[in-house]
């Protein structure tokens, strides 16, 4: 790949020196032996295949056969929807991919709850005779995916024979374990498997990202070439080559010595506030450990300008604030204001260059109000650049848990609530009808 998806992030506005609060000037220094212990302890578990969610661009053959089997769907003509059955780690990623990179082929839905409205409405606004269903969960046992996924098999059932139902639901879920494994042997369902080492959250380059992107027509080919080059930029263990490795370590440093109890995410782009939702939950699921984390808080600029900004800028100093910033637009509107005179300082600009005047000026009035932010340039929304970001994001979150000293890999808190839901559900959710 010639030109890179992103340039390197932009992390002045963290630096005490710059915006006067933040980090201080040495903190690199006084960092950089902790981070490379960190970067050498994470990158030995890529390595070795412990945790392989860096390194899933070498997995080709799986890359090939959703390819494949997303042409076949494709070239059958026969589907015009599809509706993706999960929830958390098994939505938000390919939520985001979707979101950001458009649905050329299929129309993508994401139920990612059990709200009945939401579920009425896809039994009634789509044509199930043209919709795909592709129910996804890593455990193969999460309640509001299977009590979808079984809600769907029972209505297809209905509707169809036994071989045209079969056709119409996909699995995705581990390979050997959990209920829709199960289900999708017993059944005879087309699946695809989520390497049992991947966590939830930081599985969007798995089938559990990758298949609905293929399916809504998104070339993942690309995809993975925009994450074969951000991991490349994370070899280095000097935090001065690899930012992502440094910016973890301010972030971790900000909410632990500098009362930064929030981290904004603002995307100046509309297509990407998925992305920050994504981010979002990655973060907090990951590093809201033993009294460690930040608060993630998403939003989209310039809106953002117009309701959350006042407090970020002058309430209480416990923010950090990320923008994305995308440089090329695929529309360019120009304003006419030759007709008015005092609307003279946007005649002839295009919308998006308003736009992206706007985050400038955000980004210089949080650092006038000395509030630590940074930035993230994308050259355009494309496969190579979310995917690229993504997998910086997913490397800044695993290695500021290494600053932190918690497993950003387990999220014992979800689990606890599955507990004490199935509890609740076999004991006798139906006295809670009242
Ligand atoms: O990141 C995680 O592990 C969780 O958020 C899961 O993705 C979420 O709980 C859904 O789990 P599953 O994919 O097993 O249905």
């Amino acid at each position: 790949m010639t030109t890179p998806p992103f340039s390197a992030v932009n992390w002045d506005n963290l630096r005490h020196e710059n915006v006067g609060a933040g980090l201080p000037s040495a903190f690199l220094d006084g960092a950089e032996q902790q981070l490379r212990r960190v970067h050498q302890a994470l990158h030995a578990k890529v390595s070795s295949g412990e945790l392989p969610f860096l390194a899933l661009h070498d997995d080709r053959q799986t890359v090939d056969e959703i390819v494949q089997f997303a042409r076949e769907v494709h070239e059958s003509g026969d589907f015009d929807d599809c509706v993706i059955l999960g929830i958390g780690g098994s939505s938000l990623g390919s939520k985001a991919l979707v979101d950001a990179l458009g649905a050329p082929r299929l129309r993508m839905h994401f139920c990612d709850n059990v709200d009945p409205d939401k579920l009425a409405h896809i039994q009634t606004a789509l044509d199930w005779n043209r919709t795909l269903f592709v129910a996804i969960t890593k455990s193969g046992s999460t309640v509001e995916t299977i009590a979808q996924t079984l809600w769907v098999r029972q209505r297809l059932r209905a509707l169809y024979s036994v071989d045209e139902a079969r056709r119409r639901l996909i699995a995705v879920t581990d390979p050997q374990d959990g209920f829709l494994r199960e289900l999708a042997t017993q059944e005879g369902f087309t699946s695809f498997s989520v390497p049992p080492n991947v966590g939830g959250r930081y599985s969007v380059f798995t089938p559990v990202g990758l298949l609905p992107a293929a399916l809504a027509g998104i070339d993942i080919k690309r995809i993975m070439k925009g994450m074969s080059w951000a991991v490349s930029t994370l070899r280095s263990a000097d935090p001065t080559e690899n930012s992502a490795l440094a910016v973890a370590g301010a972030l971790a440093h900000l909410s632990t010595h500098d009362g930064r109890a929030v981290l904004a995410t603002v995307p100046y782009r509309n297509c990407l506030e998925s992305c920050a939702r994504w981010f979002a939950q990655l973060w907090a699921e990951s590093l809201g450990k033993d009294g460690h984390g930040s608060t993630p808080v998403t939003a989209v600029g310039s809106t953002v300008q117009h309701s959350q900004l006042q407090l970020w800028m002058d309430g209480p100093p416990n923010t950090v604030v990320q923008f994305i910033d995308v440089q090329e637009f695929d529309h360019d509107i120009t304003v006419d204001t030759a007709e008015f005179p005092q609307w003279s300082l946007v005649n002839g600009l295009s919308l998006g260059q308003i736009l992206r005047s706007q985050l400038q000026a955000t980004t210089q009035a949080l650092r006038d109000a000395k509030r630590p932010n940074l930035t993230w340039t994308l050259p355009a929304v494309t496969p190579e650049s979310v995917a690229a970001w993504m997998v910086c994001m997913e490397a800044i979150t695993a290695y500021a848990g290494g600053v932190l000293n918690v497993n950003p890999f387990d999220q014992p808190g979800v689990e606890a609530t599955k507990t004490i839901a199935r509890q609740l559900l076999t004991q006798g959710a139906r006295s809670t009808e009242n």
